[in-house]
Parts: C-alpha cells; structure tokens; sequence
C-alpha cells in the first residue's frame, strides 16, 4: 500500500497532537478527586474496624492502589483498596478467603450496594458501590504485589509528562474499543499502561524512560559500593517462589530531577509517540517470540524464560509482571478474543496513516 511520506506523517502527528491537547485536560482527575476518593477510603476503613472483620480488635489500614493511587486515574475509576494489618509484626489468624467473607458482611450491614464477595479468587476480593457516593470499589484481602506495583507505576508517572498524557489516551482508546474489559477476554489497563512504559523504553530514540529496577541494581552506591544484590522475599501467594520488589525510586534517591533531563533528550511530541506505539504494536513486535518486559527495559525471548509453559511461542502478545517474572499479564487474552486487540493496534495504525495521506484529522483514532 501507498506509504505516506515524512511530511505527511508530520500532518498526521500534529493533528494527534491537536486532539490531545483537547482530550488529556477532560481525562486528568481534578484535586477532587483525590479528597473525595480519600473520605470514601476513610469511611470503609472505619466501618471494617468497627466489625473487627480481622477478630480479637486487630486493627486494620486500608490502602489504596490502582488507578485512584498511581497517577494514571481519570473520573470514572474504581477505588481499588486493600487490607493491611496495622500492627505488620501481627498478622491475623484468619485466612485471607475467611477475612474477605467478613469483609463482604461488614459492608453489606453498613448499607454498601451490589456486594458480590469473591473469596475463591487468587487475590480474594469484595466488590461493591459506596452508598454516599455510587462510587465502584473493591476491597482485596492480602496484596501486597498490587500496592508494590502502584508505587512504581507511579514512579515512572513522575519522570516525564508524556507518559501519562500516552497512558491516559491509551486506556482512553481501549475503554471505548471495547478491549479493556479483563473478564470479557481482553486486556486489563494495568496491561495497557505495561506496554506503554515498555515502549518508552525501547522505541523512541533516545529513550524516554529508564527500567527503574534495572537502574536500582546498577545504580552507584558511594556509601556502600559493595551492596549485597536486592533481597528476595517469599511470594505473597505462592511458597514455591520468591519475588524481588525493590526499584529505584527518584523521590527517595534525589535523582528525578536528573531522569526528568534524560527524558527531555527526546523532543518527539505526544501525537507522534502515539502514532509510533499503535504502528509498533501492530505490525513491529515478534508476537511469536517476544516477551513484552518493562522490568528489563527490552523485549526478553520467551524461549529463554525459565517457566516456559507459562510463555507458548504462539503468536499472542505476552507480558511480563515487572515483579511475578513467571506472570503473563495478557494470559486473559483467550480465544475467541486473544486476536482482537492486535486487531485494534492495527486498525488504529492503519486510520493514522491514510489521515496522514489524505491530510484528514485522524479523528477516528480519538473520537471522543
Ligand atoms: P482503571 O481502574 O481502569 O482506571 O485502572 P487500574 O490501574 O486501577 O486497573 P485495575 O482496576 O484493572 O487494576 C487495579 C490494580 O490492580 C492495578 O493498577 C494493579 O496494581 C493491580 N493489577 C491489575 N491486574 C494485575 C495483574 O494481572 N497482576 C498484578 N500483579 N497486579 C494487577
Ligand atoms: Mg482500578
């Protein structure tokens, strides 16, 4: 097919751009957000210490996690929560499935609408509206992967604006092509927001971002330049594996400011990054033999995985938890829907580049 040429795309770019510039201040959450999602926070917290749903008066906190807490939230969100015991040397005696039971009976006694208890789930969880203010919550028992994964999302939200102006457009996009919808068969958004970071770090010349947990093993240490490796620790769900959770965190190291320089390195505008992400993840990635991976800042082999049952060299996009490297966040992309987004990463592609031939808004692609 005719190919459009560089000062084409440069249209197609700018008008991106345009749309953007229209779409992202609608998208951004207001201070609002934040104090109202806190006092519906609050308020469950309250109503769970007041039915002693961990037994015998052990406190409990509520943490939030997800898109209320890890900058990449719009209005619409659910408030992700998640119990932790306040005193952390004292874990509770009851099973995470028996405290989530409990969970469930607290709210439903407090009023709370459309309880629907999941306590046979990996992660056992309740979700609900909060009565005051209709918002969709949901509160999981014992997650402490979700929480560590929030903080470094959040952490690469701080380094450069364009990553959240592209992560709230993606998940913008998928959300009204009806491919963000995890128990449908497609793609969770904390998926879309993987393949975004992964892009920043491996398309764009020179890089956006960094991986911070690369750069936390790599990271000069003057005080201690003979720092033992970061420590493992047992997997919250599973006692046959351990897990790494730390990363190099630029509020704690001092050395935002020096990423934010890195960053800046490269001039490449919101439109034209969108247009290179659905051009590369359309017709770019080896599906068959990639792993999509932000924990390595490159795309690893599946064949030199060490789970390989849990990485098929099919042609299905495959992405690497940044902290469960045997976890395949796309495993929810199941026939008949496994070639559905591929589909729209190749639809989207395709609409940019005939408005950049024809010189038309490419508004399909952000017709909201
Ligand atoms: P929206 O609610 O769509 O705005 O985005 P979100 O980031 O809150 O996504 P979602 O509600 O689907 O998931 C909430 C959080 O749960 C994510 O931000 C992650 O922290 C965590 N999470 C979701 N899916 C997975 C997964 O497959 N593996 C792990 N380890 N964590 C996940
Ligand atoms: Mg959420």
């Amino acid at each position: 097919t005719h190919q459009p040429s560089a000062q084409q795309h440069g249209f197609a770019w700018r008008a991106l751009d345009d749309a953007c510039a229209r779409v992202l201040p609608q998208l951004f959450p207001s201070e609002n957000f934040f104090k109202r999602r806190e006092e519906v926070r609050r308020r469950v917290e309250a109503c769970l210490n007041n039915a002693d749903v961990l037994g015998n008066g052990r406190r409990l906190v509520l943490r939030v996690f997800g898109s209320s807490a890890n900058l990449f939230g719009a209005e619409g969100a659910d408030l992700d929560m998640c119990v932790v015991p306040a005193a952390s040397e004292e874990d509770t005696e009851l099973s995470s499935p028996e405290v989530c039971r409990r969970v469930g009976e607290a709210l439903e006694s407090a009023g709370a609408k459309n309880v629907q208890v999941r306590d046979t789930a990996r992660v056992p969880i309740v979700l609900f509206a909060d009565p005051q203010t209709g918002l969709d919550c949901d509160v999981s028992t014992h997650n402490p992967l979700a929480l560590r994964n929030t903080e470094l999302l959040r952490a690469y939200a701080k380094i450069d604006g364009r990553v959240r102006g592209m992560a709230y457009v993606i998940k913008k996009w998928a959300k009204i092509r009806g491919i963000n919808s995890p128990s449908d068969g497609t793609l969770s958004s904390y998926g879309y927001i993987l393949c975004v970071l992964a892009f920043l770090q491996t398309v764009p010349n020179p890089p956006i971002l960094p991986s911070l947990q690369r750069l936390d093993l790599d990271w000069p240490n003057p005080k201690n330049p003979d720092r033992p490796p970061p420590e493992r620790v047992p997997h919250p769900f599973d006692a046959s594996r351990d897990v790494c959770l730390s990363f190099h965190d630029p509020d704690k190291t001092g050395s935002l400011a020096d990423l934010r320089e890195i960053a800046g390195r490269n001039r490449q505008s919101l439109g034209e990054l969108l247009a290179l992400f659905f051009r590369h993840y359309a017709w770019d990635v080896d599906y068959r033999n990639l792993v999509v991976a932000p924990r390595t800042a490159c795309v690893l082999p599946k064949a030199n995985k060490a789970e390989l049952d849990c990485w098929p060299q099919n042609p299905h996009l495959a992405i690497e938890d940044p902290f469960e490297t045997h976890y395949d966040v796309a495993h929810v992309l199941k026939y008949p829907k496994h070639q559905l987004v591929r589909k729209e990463f190749m639809r989207a592609s395709k609409l940019i580049d005939d408005a950049a031939a024809q010189r038309v808004d490419p508004d399909l692609v952000l017709d909201y």
